[in-house]
């Protein structure tokens, strides 16, 4: 069954045991992303795994295959459960970011690959020496060959993971944000799905921010979205 993912999209340690501990049952697992862990460190993922939730940190590695590996451990020992990687590390970054992983038995951190961020065009990849491949063209084949050199999963865009889910193999975890429930505000997100579609398409955790953080009642809305993911 899928997960839910609550993005902690705050600045501080304070303000996020608070969303936490506001939240309560109601969500098992966190996203810590380069703001938060920026600013307030491995105390922050700490501070969310005493309180008996699961981490995603999410800080985009792409290093030396050494540094990453060794991120990979330094994540691994503070209970991490996912981390990501971009893909574009190359082969023996991602095999070293999966064979740290793999050090700490089935559970530890499971690696995550970026493919393309979203926020990049055609345009922009041809700045980057990307030619002759659109965008989707690009996140399938990233998509292969993290997966084939150990990544345990993507994140990827809800309107990409159908058709990602489809051509690997069954057990790839598919990290959705860009998560929004009928009716709620879209933010700057511009291409959305709802919880079910989500799921429905082959996203095993979907990750939701501003929806659940900024209702006026968290728990409730997180609540209402498990809900909506369990009926798929
Ligand atoms: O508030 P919202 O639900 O839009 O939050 C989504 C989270 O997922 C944010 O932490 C955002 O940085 C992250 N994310 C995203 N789109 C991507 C990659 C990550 O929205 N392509």
């Amino acid at each position: 069954m899928a997960e839910l993912i609550v993005a902690l999209d705050v600045q501080t340690r304070a303000e996020a045991e608070a969303k936490v501990k506001l939240i309560g049952d109601a969500v098992g697992f966190y996203k810590i992303g380069l703001e938060l862990f920026t600013a307030e460190g491995p105390d922050v993922v700490k501070a969310v795994k005493e309180l008996g939730k699961k981490v995603f940190l999410d800080l985009k590695l792409h290093d030396i295959p050494r540094t990453v590996e060794r991120a990979v451990l330094s994540g691994g020992k503070l209970g991490v459960d996912l981390m990501t990687i971009h893909s574009v590390g190359g082969k023996a970054m991602i095999r070293a970011a999966a064979d740290a992983a793999a050090t700490f038995g089935a559970g530890g951190p499971k690696i995550l690959a970026v493919t393309v961020l979203t926020s990049l065009d055609k345009t922009d990849l041809e700045d980057v020496g990307i030619v002759g491949r659109t965008p989707a063209e690009q996140v399938a084949a990233m998509a292969r060959f993290a997966t084939s050199n150990g990544a345990n999963g993507l994140v990827c865009s809800p309107k990409e993971v159908g058709e990602l889910s489809r051509m690997l193999p069954g057990g790839t975890l598919f990290i959705t944000p860009g998560v929004r429930p009928a009716g709620t505000a879209i933010g700057d997100q511009k291409r959305v799905a709802t919880p079910a579609d989500a799921v429905r398409d082959g996203s095993t955790h979907l990750v939701v921010g501003r929806p659940i953080l900024a209702a006026p009642d968290p728990a409730a809305a997180a609540r209402a979205i498990r809900t909506e993911m369990a009926a798929v």
